[in-house]
Formats: C-alpha cells, structure tokens, sequence
C-alpha cells in the first residue's frame, strides 16, 4: 500500500501587523496582560480587500515551489477554514480556479482549529486508498472578520494567515498514524452561531469562547489524543524530535507538553507572532520550522489541533 509523505510545505501571512499596544488603544486590555495570559505579543491581519483564498494562493504556491512538482500534478485540493470566501463554492474551489488547475476534485473541511488535523487525515486515507497521489492541503483563515473588535475577552487571542503542505503518494513511509475525535456536547464553550437566513444574518456572527472551559477542556483532550496516537503507533514520546501544536495559547501549549513530558526545546511555538490562527496554525509553525532548518527530512514529528465542535486529533509522521 502506498505511504503519503510530506514533499514540501509554504505559508503566508498578511502584511498587516497589529500589536498589544495597538490593541490597548482600541479596548482595555495591556500588553502585560495578554502576554502573561496568552503568550502572544502580535498578529497578522488582512487588508479589506484580501480574502481566505487570497491568503491560501499564497501559501500553496510557496508548498507547490517547495515539493518541485507542477501544480498540473495536483489530483486533490482540500481547505481546512472556518471562514470561508462565501457561503458556497467552497473555498477550495475558490482556490483551484485562482491556481488556474481545473477539474480535479476540491473541497473544504470544517472542523476550525483542528482543521488541518481533519483535512491533512483525509488526504492521508485519499492516498492510501489509491484515490489521488498529490494532494493540496492548505489551512487558511481570517478570523479578524469574525471578531468582536469591542470584546477583549476575544478579539486579542486571533490572527490571519494561511499554511498548505503537499502531500504525496511515496514508497518511503511518512504519515505514520493519525487519530480524530469530536463531542458536539461542547458546541456552546467555543462557537459562532450566526445563521443566514431569509436575506439577513440571524444570531450572533462574532466568536464566542468561554475562555477557562475551553482552556480546561484542551489540556486534556489534546494530551489524551497526542498519548494514545503514540501508543498506537508503537512510538515512545522520546522519539518525537518535534511537537507542532495548535497555537491557540502558549499556556496550552506548555501544559500539553509537561503531559506528555516533552521538554519546550522540542516543541515549534509560532505564537507570539501570529497569535491563533485557527487552521492555518499547525501548518505555519511546520513550514516556518522547516524553512528555519530545525525540522529535518527522517525526524519525526507530532502534530496536534483542538478546535470548536469540539473537534480535536492528532497524526504522527516522519518528514
Ligand atoms: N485584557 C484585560 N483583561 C481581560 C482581557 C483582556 N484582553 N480579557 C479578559 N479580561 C478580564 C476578564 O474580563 C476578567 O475580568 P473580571 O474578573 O473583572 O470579569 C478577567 O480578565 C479574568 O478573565 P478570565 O476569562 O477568567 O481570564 P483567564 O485567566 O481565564 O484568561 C484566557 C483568559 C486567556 C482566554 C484563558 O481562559 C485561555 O487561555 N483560555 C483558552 C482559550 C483559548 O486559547 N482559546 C483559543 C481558541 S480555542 C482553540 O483554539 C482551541
């Protein structure tokens, strides 16, 4: 059976730069407080005119250069976003046309921050299943457009930006097991929940978290899943050379590694920077940390996401 493996990675943020301190001007928050609360001292944000597919252009064209294939040998394009261009087509779709390739099968996946976690395992069963040999996977958000600018409970923690990998039927194994879970049960800890309907949006259309139930609930569940998808595996924690985590707080991160007794030397921390941007995290801090050279072809890396629904999961791979 056919092993998918990583054959190269890009990202993209947008130019726009919004930190603590400009932040503080809009609501009353401080730089201190955000720091020591989250870890994050700025983000990248659209400009008006640029949208999710904008930013995930970008970032395929740069995991495109970054394989050395052709984008004309793409036979899958799958988009993990919460925050689509448009209703429908698909961002995916969206995605394809601005990449000029057509008629290859394009989808989104919902599942928000653990996105790339669902769409990169599905990629994985496309490819062992005999159904595509290159894959398009891209996380893209831009999460500014569903902030309450007026909350600072909220509007601090998130950010934009877009990360892709292309994935690759290989005879040298790569993805080495994956784990997915979801419990609908907390839909209400962490959603947005405006609908359209009748020509206007009903319900509120801004994020809405309850912070200390979110941060109780991700501890557990990704240190759960990132444990059992090593013991399944057959892999000891010692072998992980890298964690790439969800960015979502640094808090988190920290408590998920102590759990799995991985030291922070050996997990990729995007953050500060970038704060969270939902699912294009997991993909900006691979390619980030693979352009920087400390991610290495035959290491192995766990990658793990949590997001709303819940929806959360975890896959383990040799780059
Ligand atoms: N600046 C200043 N004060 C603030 C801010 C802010 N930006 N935000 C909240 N506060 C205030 C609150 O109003 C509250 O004040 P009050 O006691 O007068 O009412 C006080 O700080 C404490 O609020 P808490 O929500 O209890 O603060 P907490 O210490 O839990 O920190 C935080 C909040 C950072 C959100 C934390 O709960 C957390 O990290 N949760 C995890 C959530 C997360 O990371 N979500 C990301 C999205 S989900 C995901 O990606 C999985």
């Amino acid at each position: 059976m056919a092993h998918s493996r990583i054959l190269g990675t890009g990202s993209y943020l947008p130019s726009n730069v919004l930190t603590n301190a400009m932040l503080a001007e809009r609501v009353e928050t401080s730089d201190e407080w955000i720091v020591s609360r989250t870890g994050i001292h700025a983000r990248h944000i659209v400009s008006d005119e640029e949208t999710t597919s904008d930013l995930a252009l970008k970032a395929a064209e740069a995991a495109i250069q970054s394989a050395g294939i052709d984008k004309a040998e793409i036979d899958l394009i799958i988009v993990a976003t919460t925050t689509p261009d448009m209703i429908f087509p698909s961002t995916a779709c969206l995605l394809q046309e601005k990449l000029g390739i057509h008629g290859c099968a394009a989808f989104d996946v919902q599942a928000v921050c653990a996105g790339f976690m669902f769409a990169l395992t599905t990629a994985h069963n496309y490819i062992k299943g005999g159904m595509a040999s290159k894959v398009l996977v891209v996380g893209a958000e831009v999460m500014s457009r569903v902030m309450d600018w007026e909350d600072r409970r909220t509007c601090v923690l998130f950010g934009d930006g877009a990360g892709a990998v292309i994935l690759g039927a290989s005879d040298e194994p790569g993805i080495l097991h994956a784990k997915l879970a979801s419990d609908g049960r907390y839909k209400d800890i962490l959603n947005t929940p405006a609908q359209i309907s009748g020509g206007k949006i009903q319900g509120i259309p801004f994020l809405h978290m309850d912070g200390p139930a979110v941060f109780k609930f991700a501890v557990k569940a990704l240190s759960d899943i990132a444990s059992s998808t090593l013991a399944e595996a057959g892999v000891d924690k010692s072998q992980v050379d890298w964690l790439v985590p969800h960015q979502a707080n640094l808090r988190i991160i920290e408590s998920t590694a102590k759990h799995l007794g991985m030291s922070m030397e050996r997990v990729i921390v995007t953050l500060p920077q970038q704060g969270n941007t939902s699912a294009a995290s997991i993909p900006l801090a691979l390619d980030h940390a693979v352009r920087d050279g400390r991610i290495q072809r035959g290491q192995t890396i766990l990658l793990e996401g949590i997001g709303g629904g819940f929806a959360w999961g975890a896959v383990l791979l040799q780059y």
